[in-house]
């Protein structure tokens, strides 16, 4: 052949070993390596490596969108390359930014006159949401007491114990004290009566959650709204309601448009919801919304002028990219409130499917409501033996991630696991999903009996007493217990960690 051996030896591209010889050593983890790499050989061995992550799809721990119409996908791509804060440059991904806060705000009964521009704005996701309103309030209370001389050293937020990490987060990063409303057993979201007995002069707002994470059950606004109202009239404060509706912001309009939870309640100041959720759209995105323009410190507001042109911005970070807000338009509008509705329906009657499956079982309480974010919380009516950790630890060798976690003080005796219902998780997901846990189970109930059949056994071999055997595997049960429930307190600090 007139091939030369040294430029056969020089391409790598035709190098016969699988993925070329760079498969051969061992991949940088610390230093860049001296030496570029065929692109073909860069992709092969991340995209190997990722093949260990898990199936999204079959992710059923998370709220985050899996699954994305093919238009769309295409719409992100296109736009991958655009960063979004260059504003001047690219206007209309600005323009639609602006009509999906219109949109949400509308959703969110925010109380706007017609063709009024709405006051918000898009994030990475609930978290930085939850910042910027943090912010606002903390500042709009700062300014309140300066103006009447009080001290503004100690602020302080109210919540449930069953927030989100982010709200800690929010706490820790901005000096403001987080008061957490225990839970109890049996009653995982916060009680608004309790919460607004902790209200103080120095309270910023009191924050709800629609769709609590961790059994997706919807606080009640209504109550806590008419309960701080009495309290405001009676101190003379105002202290604000701020609504995390990372999940339940796109589900409750659509299929509880009577439930009274938004900008309806006159002490509801602002509002953040995830894009990224059940807004429907891949991750990176999520929208805070204030009431009014009163509501949002002028003082957090940059005008940079960038670009030749004055761009307000109001987030905590620069750049980052366009198409999330591009493909949260695309759900919008092709979706409308219709097929909004249709998707929340679907999930919500998935929802029932599922549990309807695993309460056959007869072997778990369903910690979830009917009414809330479409998903099933559920613990063993018995964890003596085998606990939550288990099963969620033995249903990953069948694909699925189903997280088990202790539930916050003071109900942290319990633990659950939750599966969340996604669009694309379908009504055969359902059935499959329920026979698998069966088959964990049966397997489970074997663990035990196996191990003490074993050591009958042996005890059998060696001719000991009867007694003596029974004492043994007794003792055995014991230790079992004992291994598991330090299993779960080690994994206790890990509540919050859900999203
Ligand atoms: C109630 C609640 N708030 C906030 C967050 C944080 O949202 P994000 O992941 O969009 O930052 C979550 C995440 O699951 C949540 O459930």
């Amino acid at each position: 052949m007139a091939l030369s051996k040294a430029a056969s030896e020089s391409d790598a591209s035709i190098h016969s070993t699988f993925a070329s010889r760079y498969v051969r050593v061992c991949l940088p983890r610390f230093k860049m390596p001296e030496n570029s790499i065929p692109k073909e050989a860069a992709y092969q061995i991340i995209n190997d490596e990722l093949m260990l992550d898990g199936n999204p799809r079959l992710n059923l721990a998370s709220f985050v969108t899996t699954w994305m119409e093919p238009e769309c996908d295409k719409l992100m791509m296109d736009a991958i390359n655009k960063n979004y804060v260059d504003m001047d440059e690219y206007p209309v991904t600005t323009e639609l930014q602006n009509r999906c806060v219109n949109m949400i705000a509308n959703l969110f009964n925010a109380p706007l006159k017609d063709s009024e521009v709405a006051v918000g704005v898009g994030t990475v996701g609930s978290s930085e949401a939850i910042m910027l309103a943090g912010l606002a309030f903390k500042r709009r209370w700062q300014n309140k007491r300066r103006a009447a001389g009080l001290p503004i050293d100690k602020p302080n937020i109210v919540t449930g114990a069953n927030v989100q990490v982010c709200w800690e987060k929010f706490a820790r990063y901005f000096e403001v004290e987080l008061k957490e409303v225990k839970l109890s057993d049996g009653y995982y979201v916060m009680d608004p009566e309790k919460a607004v007995e902790m209200v103080d002069e120095n309270t910023i707002c009191v924050a709800a959650i629609l769709g609590s994470t961790l059994n997706g059950e919807f606080e009640d606004v209504k109550l806590l709204n008419d309960l701080l109202e009495a309290k405001n009239k009676e101190t003379g404060w105002d202290t604000p309601i701020h609504v995390d509706a990372a999940s339940g912001g796109f589900i409750a309009p659509f299929i509880y448009p009577e439930l009274e939870w938004d900008f309806r309640l006159p002490l509801v100041k602002s509002i953040n919801v995830s894009g990224h959720k059940y807004g429907l759209v891949y991750a990176g995105v999520g929208w805070v919304i204030w009431r009014s323009k009163e509501d949002l410190p002028e003082e957090l507001i940059f005008h940079i002028n960038y670009l030749g042109a004055d761009q307000p911005t109001f987030t905590l970070n620069f750049s980052k990219g366009s198409s999330q807000i591009i493909a949260q338009y695309y759900q919008l509008i092709r979706l409308g409130f219709e097929g909004y509705k249709n998707i929340m329906e679907n999930c919500q009657e998935n929802a029932v499917i599922l549990k309807n499956g695993i309460e056959k079982t007869g072997r778990f309480n369903i910690i979830s409501k009917d009414i809330g974010v479409p998903l099933v919380a559920f613990s063993l009516k018995d964890n003596s033996i085998h606990n939550e950790f288990e099963i969620s630890d033995m249903l990953r060798r069948f694909g699925w991630i189903v997280p088990a976690y202790t539930m916050p003080p003071d109900a942290q005796h319990v633990t659950v696991l939750r599966v969340v219902i996604r669009e694309d998780f379908s009504r055969t997901l359902a059935d499959r999903l329920v026979a698998d846990i069966q088959k964990v189970l049966s397997e489970l109930d074997a663990q035990p009996a196996r191990a003490s059949a074993k050591l009958n056994a042996a005890n059998s071999e060696d001719g000991t007493q009867q007694m003596t055997r029974k004492k043994s595997a007794l003792e055995m049960q014991m230790e079992v217990c004992s291994v598991w429930k330090k299993f779960v307190d080690e994994r206790k600090l890990k509540t919050n960690g859900v999203c």
